[in-house]
């Protein structure tokens, strides 16, 4: 059967008082992740033709985070989500096809369900179908009420159920499938005489009903994509089934996740196949990770890029890149603008912000670089720095490839380290050095026979005359 024209309609003009928050509710991450974002994801990789998301509250930030996404319908006053549908209708109301209307609140939602629910609509030729979901606590949601032949006959919110309509566990999810035409029609027929005023989108229903078209509920095979978030309390649950969804899905790719529970992935990571995730492994922003890398225990890592074969241990890691077949950890922070060739070791206790490191460098233990460009193959000793900031401008220090920098070395920017030069270990750098030479910028060692001994019967005899006086 060949598949409809779609058009998306999301509902995201409430405030969401019930989170307590400042932040819009729509605009509350799961998984790193705007809520509002799931959703106009999942319409995108059903190829809508238009996707209208209708903001109220909180408009100007929904719209700068959707940016080309999407069109946008302003609802200046929240009467009701049937209200909020409506003022889609400039937009789209003339449009020849089917729309979703889908909750800004609901991110669990999948592609693959609205899909399956788009093919049920269009094989019966329903004028309606509902998503639903069959839960053991119902509490909050509008219940589905069927006929004895089960079709659906309306939708009835919590606060204007009967005490039998009540007991009903059959729930609306707030996602449905309408033929275009019909659902306009019907809206400018909703009334708000209800428990809460408000004009609801689920009285379509009803209307439709009442002139004789099919209506249908398409029942969620996974309960848990229903959730709806309306509160704090939700949101937790609502990050938790998309977490275990994320780790299902880079397990299904080849990655080894040894604890799924203990491993934090947002959307939208991506992972290489044969990559292995050790506990407290948290994959945040737009971090994506190549094949076979070893990642933890314990490594946060942040917007960043990392390469095939690579090992993070216990290490925080923000804006950086790491090239193939290096190493980072245990114990290292590598800060924004911290770029890795490759096979480069960067060890315990580390830190690198904006510096290029070639490959096979090595920086193992204690060191900081900051601001500088290193070559390749350069051994950075313990303890060795760059000296970039004098309390007032950042400074630039290089090292030429194959430089060997001593440890506890401090390079004080801006200097240059030419290639093959060799740094001794202990000296402060203020000039440059050039390509092959050696630097030594240390005091001279002077001995001194037996003084040792000397030094403390001299401080014994102090020690003795202070006691004696007091
Ligand atoms: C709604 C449904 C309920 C369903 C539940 C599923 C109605 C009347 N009720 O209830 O049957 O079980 O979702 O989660 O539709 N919104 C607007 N403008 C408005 C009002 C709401 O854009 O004037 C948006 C909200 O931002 C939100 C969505 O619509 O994203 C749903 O609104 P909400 O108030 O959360 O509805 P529920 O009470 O949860
Ligand atoms: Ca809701």
């Amino acid at each position: 059967m060949k598949r409809l024209k779609i058009i998306g309609i999301v509902l995201a003009a409430g405030q969401g008082k019930r989170m307590k928050s400042k932040l819009y509710k729509v605009l509350h991450p799961v998984c790193g992740k705007p809520m509002v974002g799931h959703v106009v994801s999942a319409l995108e990789s059903l190829q809508t033709a238009r996707t209208v998301v209708v903001v109220g509250h909180g408009a100007e930030a929904v719209q700068a985070y959707l940016g080309e996404k999407a069109e946008y319908a302003l609802q200046e006053q929240q009467l009701g989500t049937g209200h909020a549908v409506l003022q889609a209708k400039p937009l789209v109301g003339e449009e020849e096809g089917l729309t979703l209307v889908v909750c800004g609140d609901t991110p669990l939602i999948s592609a693959e369900t609205l899909e399956g629910m788009i093919k049920l609509h269009q094989e019966r030729g329903a004028a309606a179908t509902i998503l639903t979901a069959d839960i053991d606590q119902p509490k909050g949601y509008g219940r589905i009420i069927r006929d004895k032949d089960g079709f659906v006959t309306k939708i009835v919110e919590e606060k204007d159920c009967t005490p039998e309509e009540r007991l009903v566990k059959e729930i609306n999810t707030g996602t449905y499938c309408f033929d275009n035409r019909k659902l306009f029609a019907a809206l400018a027929q909703v009334k708000n005489d209800n428990a809460q005023n408000e004009y609801y989108i689920t009285d379509v229903i009803g209307i439709l009903n009442a002139q004789g078209e099919r209506i249908d509920g398409y029942v969620l095979d996974d309960a848990s994509e229903s959730i709806g978030v309306n509160d704090r309390i939700a949101l937790s649950e609502a990050e938790q089934s998309m977490r275990a969804r994320i780790n299902r899905r880079h397990m299904l790719n080849g990655v080894s996740i040894i604890d799924p529970a203990a491993t934090y992935i947002e959307a939208d990571v991506t992972i290489g196949s044969d990559t292995v995730l050790y506990p407290g492994t948290v994959l945040r922003g737009g971090t994506a990770v190549g094949e076979a890398a070893v990642i933890g225990p314990q490594a946060d890592i942040v917007d960043s890029k990392i390469g095939s074969g690579v090992t993070v241990k216990y290490s925080v890691l923000q804006d950086a890149v790491v090239g193939d077949g290096s190493s980072v950890g245990p114990f290292a922070y590598l800060r924004p603008g911290a770029d890795l060739g490759q096979n480069v070791k960067i060890g315990d206790f580390v830190e690198i912000k904006n510096a290029k490191l070639g490959d096979d460098t090595k920086v193992s233990h204690l060191s900081y670089i900051g601001d500088a460009e290193i070559g390749k193959n350069v051994n950075f000793g313990c303890g060795a720095i760059t000296v970039n900031y004098d309390g007032f401008n950042k400074q630039l220090t290089e090292v030429e490839d194959d430089a060997f920098v001593g440890s506890n070395v401090n390079l004080i920017a801006p200097v240059k380290v030419g290639k093959g030069a060799y740094v001794v270990a202990g000296s402060t750098i203020t000039q440059n050095v050039e390509p092959g030479d050696l630097a030594i910028a240390r005091e001279r060692q002077t001995n001194k026979s037996g003084y040792a001994d000397k030094l403390r019967a001299k401080f014994a005899a102090k020690k003795a005359a202070s006691k004696k006086q007091s």
